[in-house]
């Protein structure tokens, strides 16, 4: 049934009935969890994935993205009641749904500039097969004006117009790897933000149905971009502040985490912590979006966080001359590949360019993480897994008792590269 044009609460009947069909572009870490979620709340899915691998696997409901509590669980549950399918056919799919969603990512390319590609390509099929009354949500983060800029146009070689024959609107997905599913039921509410009135409507009226906490409507599409990309900035800029009073701190002689423990007691202050800089596909990314002439502190935070991998090997070399060692031919494990401590994802991980700067430098790299196997380290970060021999040196980038299980004769820890 089609939902443009419908009060919210009509659209939340009609989905919880089971008289919407929904396709989700993209069955990734974010897109399948979502899927499974409006099966679960009594939507018809069509799952759509260039991936024959992952349309197969989910069409026997087989879920593929590790780490994720409850996944598993969901996909079977709604493959086996025939409320989730998949398929490769992206333009059938929509000619099907009343609804599509796009979770496609929008990655960097080598100038930084956003990566549209998969985007446009999803809209162009969604094109082939839309219908008056349908209705576009597009999930991924993108640089603010894209979803009017951009997707509009695209949807419209379709001979329909936006805002008029079908509905578009921004509805960032903002759940966080390791507890997606979560996430999306509720952990905090859904912004949506229509090209017009009546798409924010009928999108408030499906996400009401998925998230407990609700529904918060914006002005606009590029209102809900923004906010979004608003998010990952901050994370970003606060990271750039800890890491700069980390550099402070060292040289009063101070600990940075103690400072930052009892600073945040303040119900203001909420300062984030140091490290050896910012990875995983969200809070590297999203500042590109928007740094231009205008942001200089978004780009310096970029910049600051970047920087950090540098000075953490810098730091290294000053406590190996220290012992009457240099790097250069020295055995070094790395520890703690992952972006985050209990999340098994290695994109744009600081540990690569802490990897790439001890290599440069001529050490002896090897990697280690309980998360990741021997051959995940091997291709995602070039050196060869620590597998239980002895190395002289170890640096830890982030703890989850990695630290205990390594054999090395000397552990350097965050703190200790700060101190
Ligand atoms: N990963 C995160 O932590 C996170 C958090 C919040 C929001 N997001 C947003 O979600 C987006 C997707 O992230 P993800 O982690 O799910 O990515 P992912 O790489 O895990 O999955 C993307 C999926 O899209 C598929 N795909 C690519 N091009 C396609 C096309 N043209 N048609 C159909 N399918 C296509 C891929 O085969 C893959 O299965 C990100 O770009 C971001 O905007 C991600």
């Amino acid at each position: 049934m089609k939902v443009y044009g419908l009060p919210a609460d009509e659209v939340s009947r009609l989905f919880r009935g089971g008289e919407v069909c929904v396709a989700v572009y993209g069955l990734g870490k974010m897109g399948l969890p979502l899927a499974a979620v409006f099966a679960e709340r009594g939507a018809r899915v069509i799952g759509v994935d260039i991936n024959p691998r992952v349309v197969e696997s989910v069409n026997r409901g087989l879920n593929h993205i590790e780490g994720e509590p409850k996944l598993g669980e969901l996909v079977r549950r709604n493959v086996r009641a025939g409320r989730l399918t998949a398929t490769t056919d992206g333009e059938a799919a929509a000619r099907e749904a009343d609804v599509m969603v796009i979770l496609v990512p929008v990655v960097l390319d080598a100038e930084k500039r956003p990566d549209l590609r998969a985007l446009r390509a999803v809209c162009t099929s969604i094109a082939g097969g839309m219908e008056k009354g349908d209705l576009v949500l597009i999930e991924t983060t993108l640089p603010p004006g894209t979803t009017s800029g951009v997707v509009a146009p695209l949807l419209e070689s379709s001979g329909l117009r936006a805002g008029e024959d079908f509905g578009l609107a921004h509805c960032p997905e903002r759940a966080m790897t390791g507890r997606v599913v979560e996430d999306i039921m509720g952990a905090y509410p859904k912004i949506v933000g229509g090209i017009d009135r009546r798409s924010t409507e009928a999108a408030i009226g499906i996400y009401r149905v998925v998230n407990s906490r609700g529904v918060i409507p914006v002005t606009n599409a590029t209102t809900a971009e923004m906010v979004k990309v608003a998010e990952g900035v901050y994370r970003d800029v606060n990271i750039a502040i800890a890491n700069e009073l980390a550099l402070v701190a060292r040289k009063h002689g101070v600990d940075v985490w103690e400072v930052i423990k009892a600073a945040n007691t303040q119900p203001y202050c909420n300062l984030h912590m140091p490290g050896a800089g910012v990875g995983g596909h969200c809070i590297p990314v999203y500042p590109w979006f928007i740094i231009d002439e205008d942001t200089r502190l978004i780009r310096t935070a970029r910049e600051v966080n970047d920087s950090m991998s540098g000075f953490l090997v810098s730091r290294l070399e000053d406590i190996l001359r220290r012992e009457g060692e240099r790097l250069e031919g020295s055995e070094i494990a790395v520890v703690g590949l992952t972006y985050r401590p209990g999340v098994k994802e290695t994109y744009h991980s600081p540990a690569r360019l802490v990897i790439e700067h001890l290599k440069r430098r001529g050490a002896r790299v090897y990697g280690y993480d309980p998360l990741l196997s021997e051959e995940e380290i091997r291709s995602s970060m070039g050196v060869e897994p620590l597998n239980g021999e002895r190395v002289k040196w170890a640096v830890c980038l982030h703890g989850n008792g990695h630290e205990l299980r390594i054999n090395a004769e000397r552990k350097i820890e965050l703190r200790q590269i700060f101190a």
